[in-house]
């Protein structure tokens, strides 16, 4: 008889876990309470990973993931959760992330998690190509085949099951963008010739606005160069390499909440680190005095000024650079800083001229709690965090977003 463990807790990645023999050992599709049979897949030294090969007892809280592809991709990763309890899960792991990494409990100042729609919320997807399309299965580099995924719109969905019936040679990978607000839909294909089939252009033509060839530098062979989506009051031009956020509803709440934690008046001046398509900046200029913003990405940047021209906002300036170099070479006068960095934080200079600038309100916009816990600790020497809000970014995933408001002591 093979021996029945209960889940004792899930880790940050939503893997079951279950301490047995002096080791952990980490369980997927497995939730709390659940009593199981395990099948190791992995070894190491103190830890071991598995699958579950038979569930005596599962939890009131398991619901049954609508993919079919679900349990070999790699996309998704707490489908077998239901919605509301992946929320709760999501609130506590920001909780213990940042207890863990700052040293000191601040879950009191944490606010409830904002809720998104489960499924259908992505405007982004990027599928690799080998032969069929598809998403990478879990652990590995091999493509699970897809012609349907759950996470973006029936649109979108119309657009692979296209893709997927065309030969792709030398294409690494397709990514397929969207906006709620036109309706349109942008298409880039990675390929490495410039010799493409041209099936592509006559058979995607009806379905979608735009077409990139990505070969070195993108090539637009089809429509507009950008897709337009509208946050707010504002109209976005986003091109095929600029950041946009994946979700657009939840964006929308994401930004009422940097525009609420910001607090501004007229007197304000705002600078947006990591600005993208300069869609926090201008969501904020009509409420302060000025707004600078910084990123590193050309096209983006090229973006941002298309979109304060195309929203008519003269209280805003965007620069190219890297924030990490130029930040010691900008004039420090800004009242109100705006932080959206990639996964991997802010950079140890960049905390430094934070720390130093006599900062009112610092808003810190994170994508990942355990950077974002690193980052806190150093900045609470001069900060005072005032309040965080998680907010659902990436239903049916492990990850999670924050906001977090600092004042200064
Ligand atoms: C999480 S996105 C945020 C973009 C924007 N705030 C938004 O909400 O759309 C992070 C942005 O930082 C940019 N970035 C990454 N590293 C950077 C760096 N060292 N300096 C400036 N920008 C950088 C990326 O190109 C990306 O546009």
């Amino acid at each position: 008889m093979s021996q029945i463990f209960t889940i004792e807790k899930l880790d940050h990645q939503g893997r079951g876990i279950i301490r047995a023999n002096g080791k952990v050992i980490f369980v997927e599709n497995a939730l709390p309470g659940e009593e199981v049979e395990i099948q190791i897949l992995k070894e190491k030294k103190n830890l071991q990973e598995a699958k579950v090969s038979h569930y005596h007892h599962t939890s009131s809280n398991r619901v049954r993931p609508i993919c079919p592809y679900y349990t070999l991709c790699g996309g998704c990763h707490i489908m077998h959760m239901n919605y509301d309890s992946s929320l709760q899960w999501k609130e506590d792991k920001v909780k213990e992330i940042l207890k863990k990494f700052m040293n000191h409990d601040i879950s009191f100042l944490i606010k409830p998690i904002v809720a998104s729609q489960p499924f259908s919320y992505r405007n982004k997807v990027t599928l690799q190509v080998e032969n069929k399309i598809g998403y990478y299965e879990k652990r590995s580099n091999h493509i699970v085949p897809i012609n349907h995924c759950d996470l973006i719109n029936e649109k979108m969905n119309q657009v692979v099951n296209i893709i997927a019936n065309i030969k792709l040679d030398k294409c690494s990978q397709v990514i397929i963008r969207y906006s709620e607000y036109s309706n349109e839909i942008m298409v880039i294909f990675d390929i490495s010739t410039d010799n493409y089939n041209k099936k592509i252009l006559e058979t995607l033509r009806p379905f979608v606005n735009t077409i990139y060839i990505k070969n070195k530098t993108y090539e637009c062979i089809y429509g507009n160069p950008y897709i337009e989506e509208k946050i707010g009051n504002f109209i976005y031009r986003i091109s095929p390499d600029s950041f946009f956020q994946v979700n657009t509803k939840q964006a929308e709440k994401l930004y009422e909440l940097v525009r609420t934690y910001a607090d501004l008046d007229k007197e304000d001046i705002v600078l947006d680190l990591y600005c993208g398509t300069g869609t926090i900046g201008l969501f904020l200029s009509p409420q302060c005095k000025k707004v600078f913003g910084i990123e590193i990405n050309q096209q983006a940047v090229e973006d941002a000024q298309q979109n304060q021209l195309r929203n008519q906002v003269n209280n805003i300036e965007f620069i190219c650079d890297d924030v990490a170099k130029v930040i010691g070479k900008i004039e420090n006068q800004y009242s109100v800083v705006v932080v959206d960095p990639p996964r991997s934080g802010l950079d140890p200079k960049t905390v430094s001229y934070l720390k130093e600038w006599k900062v009112k309100r610092l808003i810190y916009v994170s994508c990942d709690p355990v950077t974002l816990a690193r980052d806190l600790k150093e900045l609470e020497e001069v900060y005072e965090i005032k309040e965080l809000t998680p907010v659902d970014m990436f239903p049916e995933t492990y990850h999670i977003e924050c906001v977090v408001k600092l004042v200064r002591k």
